[in-house]
């Protein structure tokens, strides 16, 4: 069953206080290496996948795309979409679950998703899916949850009886699925996948790789609390893939 947390009153009103929900795309740590990966917005047709607050869509509009399509499970989350981008008629919105997605082929130009991949637990579908509303030549970018970070589930350190950080547990790598991570306080349902299954999903489709990074915070942000505890393991993963040409 395709899950929708962002919905909760709880969890809703929590993400509300982060920095990124807050900041918008300046508060996000991954941000500087996602921006520096994105193509030209200039006269293209944008597919947002769990778009969320619609931050991205709104950066596509503000860097001359000709449309943004956003697509979220949580309403909540596309009400504040709609507030944040209502000064753009070209901007869309979608509520629906990723995976149900029924645009007709060749719709889009660039296909992006910032972080929603890992609430999906049949990953492959939805990447065919996505290469066939993709133009020719068209780009898929997405960030997800590194493999390291959603491995063993719990997605927190492990501390001595001080409290203080020891290291962060990596278990079950190669057993993908279902994970109960505790995010903001709640207990949420993501899903695990290896870096493998990430990689050959979209060259199976057909994609063509063209960047994988595992961003790092930038030194700017090193000063916030905990900021530098984010070097000692990879949280975040970006892959930027191409639609081969007609
Ligand atoms: C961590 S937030 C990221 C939001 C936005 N992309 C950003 O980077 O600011 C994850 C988003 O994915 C949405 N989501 C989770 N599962 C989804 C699914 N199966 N289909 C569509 N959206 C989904 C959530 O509702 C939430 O808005």
């Amino acid at each position: 069953m395709k899950e929708n947390p962002y919905d909760n009153d709880k969890f809703f009103a929590k993400y509300s206080q982060m920095p990124r929900s807050v900041q918008g795309l300046e508060g996000a740590g991954e941000w500087e290496t996602l921006q520096s990966l994105l193509p030209d917005f200039k006269g293209k047709r944008l597919l947002d996948l769990g778009c969320g607050y619609g931050w991205h869509c709104a950066y596509a509009m503000e860097h001359g795309a000709f449309s943004a399509a956003g697509v979220d499970i949580s309403h909540r989350m596309l009400e504040v979409a709609q507030e944040k981008t209502k000064q753009w008629d070209q901007v869309k919105y979608y509520c629906c679950a990723m995976e149900d997605i029924s645009f007709p082929a060749e719709s889009f130009d660039i296909a992006l998703s910032s972080l929603a991949f890992h609430y999906v637990e049949n990953f492959s579908p939805l990447i065919h899916k996505i290469y066939s509303v993709l133009k020719p030549g068209g780009t898929l970018i997405f960030s997800v949850e590194h493999p390291v970070f959603t491995a063993s589930g719990s997605q927190d350190w492990y501390y001595d009886s001080e409290g203080k950080i020891l290291h962060f547990p990596v278990d079950n790598y190669y057993y993908e699925g279902k994970r109960s991570a505790v995010f903001l306080g709640e207990s949420i349902t993501k899903y695990h996948r290896t870096l493998t299954t990430y990689l050959n999903t979209v060259l199976t489709a057909g994609f063509t790789l063209q960047n994988i990074v595992e961003p790092q915070p930038p030194a700017h942000m090193m000063d916030i609390p905990g900021m530098k505890d984010e070097m000692r393991r990879p949280m975040m993963l970006i892959v930027k893939c191409i639609k081969a040409a007609e």
